[in-house]
């Protein structure tokens, strides 16, 4: 690839929301539960020390970047969006595991890697994005070992929200929520098994501590001062940020996030 060359390339290009863009520039995507969520799942997902893992979607590196330091895993991670894999890039070297990571550009739906390659793959809030998820749930299951584990954590409705509110939320953050039973029949079709979900309701003051966990004072530095230069200097941004300040709040009293795991047969 030439990296002398700027990305002009924009999310909605790719059928994803605007607000990637700004994200992949402050160098920072998240996912609900944060930290404490990419444990559990890890946990659930039997991850250990030297395997070889996927992370999909690994939008602006910071969770993939943490899992690589933590366990000290070798990691895959793809995202659609070149902008999200250059930010990955850039904090593998700054965390100091470029040599145990990669980061490159790959759909979900197509993934480009062999059959039984890894011993683990997790997937963090990217399938409410994506369009085919029984064929992204047969490309999880295709590239893990027999033995191996899947895991996902997805935002879900864990009451049924108000009216129309799941129209509110795709308009809102270009998400398709899903309930915990749809995500379990999905990775049920794919031919997974020992099955375990956890399911989670969202609470603010946690969340923001959990989101925190990927996150030094320096690093949570650099995310800030990015955010205030492309805030300051960028329209596109500010109007982003009018309309995630619009977001009804009442939204987050019926959403959660459930953890999905489950292995693939020998
Ligand atoms: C909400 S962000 C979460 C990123 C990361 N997992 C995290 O927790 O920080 C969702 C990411 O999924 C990526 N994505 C969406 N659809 C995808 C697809 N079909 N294949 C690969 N990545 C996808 C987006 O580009 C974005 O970077």
């Amino acid at each position: 690839m030439d990296n002398s060359k700027p990305t002009t390339q924009r999310a909605r290009d790719f059928g994803l929301p605007d607000y990637f863009d700004m994200q992949a520039a402050m160098g920072q995507t998240k996912h609900v539960g944060g930290w404490t969520a990419t444990q559990e799942l890890a946990q659930l997902c039997h991850l250990q020390e030297g395997q070889e893992s996927l992370y999909v979607g690994c939008g602006a590196g910071t969770a993939a970047t943490t899992i690589a330091m933590e366990y000290k895993c070798h990691l895959i991670g793809v995202d659609l969006l070149e902008t999200m894999v250059e930010s990955a890039r850039e904090w593998a070297q700054r965390r100091g595991v470029a040599e145990r990571t990669e980061f490159r550009v790959a759909d979900a739906q197509d993934l480009p890697f062999e059959d039984d390659r890894f011993d683990v793959l997790i997937c963090e809030s990217v399938n409410t994005f994506v369009p085919d998820l029984d064929r992204a749930a047969q490309e999880y299951v295709r590239v893990i070992k027999s033995g191996g584990y899947v895991g996902l954590n997805e935002a879900v409705w864990v009451d049924a929200p108000p009216e129309a509110g799941s129209e509110v939320m795709t308009a809102l953050t270009g998400q398709k929520l899903r309930t915990s039973e749809e995500w379990m029949a999905m990775l049920d079709r794919a031919g997974l098994i020992n099955l375990v979900d956890r399911v989670y309701a969202v609470e603010m003051k946690k969340e923001a501590r959990a989101q925190l966990g990927f996150l030094s004072f320096w690093d949570y530095m650099r995310i800030l001062g990015r955010f205030l230069s492309t805030f300051l200097f960028d329209s596109n941004t500010r109007k982003l940020m009018r309309l995630a300040l619009s977001e009804p709040r009442a939204m987050y009293d019926y959403m959660g996030y459930g953890l999905y795991a489950g292995q693939k047969p020998a």
